[in-house]
């Protein structure tokens, strides 16, 4: 499985990866709140902390054929041999599109208080643009209603990866700023239909996935293998389709949305905790994430990004970054695996990267490495280098082997492992003030694990991909105590 595992490490896909976030309207005492932890209980996260689980939508849906829905990226990618390591589909999924009140059901016994799940691109527009279908729109108001009557705020994803075929057939997928512009027109329609109850919105889910496995090594949809200059000319399409998505939501949305990206952010950090590694980390994180997060949140290039590109370097004019550097109102860092451990380097750009042992220690997946000091040091650094005000965890969690013991109930002792030492470490970022204001627990069930099939298990409910039938697994439990104490430990 060394395919697999190095097949996670984005940073150094990316290359060399800053003007910092508009700071929120919120006011002085506000943020003093938000960050001041429950003095009540050890291990307290502060006041309001969101907790939330995740899902997205080829994920569990299933439904691929009904009401309408055009294909997708990713059912043509599993329809062909040999891509999907198990043989399987997302053609059945979950099938959360008819039981979507019982996954709602699930949420609420958890005790979470937001859900984040993403809309189906071409549920809503078949061909990715033109005529919209009305039924794919009534799945999601009648989703959303849901939610809201269970007492969960939904927090929506325009783009998990199930880009529509038509896109990728008339323009070449993210190629092209024709996908970018449709992606705006849909953005556009979704915050005109949905953000009377919708008040949060990411953008695109891991930009650094599905550009560079979707469009450099081939592993992910639409499965192909461009050369350097037209992959980094991709990664830059899929932040102009960022920036153009929020400057839609904002005109036609309801005021007061909340909109930002949910990016799997190359996790540098620092080997150790000495000054001057952590100082290397913070420049290491910011070089490494230069070609999407930076860009963003400052509006330029970095220049040792432009070097080391070189003449592959993406192609841009000054109002492209002046539009995907559009403010934003929060981040969201999907936060698994520690990628680059960072020490100080006494010549340029001031870190090197140290080799990644080979006994390093990971979970039930080869690529997910146990490092729980990530989701610390992670967070600080990136708030800092970018001056973030709002950060949440869209994406935290892991998968395991999930065997039922000999009582049929599931002991995932190794995920409540993760968990709690991954949850420990959050809660001492935000006892010392680093604004991440909340956290999505992936998934929050069993789902179709794109190239893994159905053989990878991520849930805090198991699924029987048989019979459907959902089962709590212990993490739920422990899970259900982390959200009703906000803390974690005891
Ligand atoms: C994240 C994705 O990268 O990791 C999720 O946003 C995905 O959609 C999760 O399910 C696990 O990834 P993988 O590659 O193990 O299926």
């Amino acid at each position: 499985m060394v395919g697999i595992f190095s097949r996670r490490q984005f940073a150094s896909a990316t290359g060399l990866s800053a003007l910092g976030i508009a700071a929120t309207a919120a006011g002085a005492k506000e943020r003093e709140m938000k960050s001041a932890p429950d003095p009540h209980t050890a291990g307290g996260f502060p006041y309001g902390f969101v907790w939330g689980t995740a899902t997205s939508s080829y994920q569990i849906e299933g439904a691929v054929d009904e009401d309408g829905r055009g294909r997708s990226i990713w059912d043509v990618f599993s329809h062909t041999p040999g891509k999907i390591l198990d043989g399987t589909t997302g053609d059945r999924a979950n099938d959360h599109y008819h039981r979507y009140k019982e996954d709602v059901r699930l949420i609420k016994e958890l005790g979470a208080k937001a859900y984040r799940f993403s809309v189906s691109w071409p549920r809503l527009f078949p061909q990715g643009d033109g005529a919209p279908n009305p039924k794919g729109l009534d799945f999601y108001n009648r989703l959303i209603d849901e939610l809201l009557a269970s007492g969960i705020e939904p927090w929506l994803t325009l783009y998990h990866w199930d880009l529509p075929q038509s896109l990728q057939e008339r323009f070449g997928g993210w190629r092209s700023t024709e996908t970018c512009k449709a992606f705006a027109d849909y953005a556009a329609f979704v915050a005109e239909r949905l953000t009377d109850r919708v008040k949060h919105i990411f953008t695109l889910n891991e930009s650094g996935r599905f550009v560079y496995f979707g469009y450099g090594s081939g592993i992910d949809a639409p499965g192909l293998t461009l050369s350097k200059a037209e992959v980094n000319q991709v990664r830059h399409n899929s932040a102009l389709a960022h920036g153009l998505a929020v400057q839609a939501i904002r005109a036609r949305g309801r005021a007061g949305t909340k909109i930002g990206p949910a990016e799997n952010i190359a996790a540098c950090l620092p080997a150790f905790d000495a000054p001057e590694h952590v100082r290397a980390a913070e420049i290491a994180l910011r070089e490494m994430n230069a070609s999407f997060l930076n860009v963003v949140l400052e509006g330029k290039y970095t220049d040792a990004f432009l070097k080391w590109a070189g003449a592959d370097a993406p192609k841009f004019s000054a109002e492209e970054l002046r539009i995907i550097s559009s403010p934003v109102d929060f981040v969201g860092l999907n936060i698994y695996a520690p990628e680059q451990y960072i020490v100080a380097a006494d010549h340029a750009p001031g870190f090197s990267v140290l080799p990644m042992p080979a006994s390093f220690p990971h979970m039930s997946s080869d690529w997910l490495r146990i490092g729980p000091e990530t989701i610390y040091w992670v967070p600080r650094l990136a708030a800092k280098i970018w001056n973030l005000d709002a950060i949440y965890i869209s994406e935290n969690g892991t998968s395991s082997v999930d065997e039922p013991a000999p009582d049929g109930r599931i002991y995932d002792t190794d995920r409540i492992m993760y968990l709690r030492n991954y949850l420990a470490q959050l809660q001492r970022a935000t006892a010392e003030g680093v604004p991440v204001r909340g956290y999505f627990l992936w998934s929050l069930m069993d789902n179709f694990e794109w190239v893994f099939g159905l053989n990878k298990r991520f849930g805090l409910y198991h699924v029987d991909f048989e019979t459907l039938r959902r089962t709590p697994k212990l993490s739920v439990s422990f899970y259900r105590n982390v959200i009703a104490r906000n803390a974690v430990g005891v």
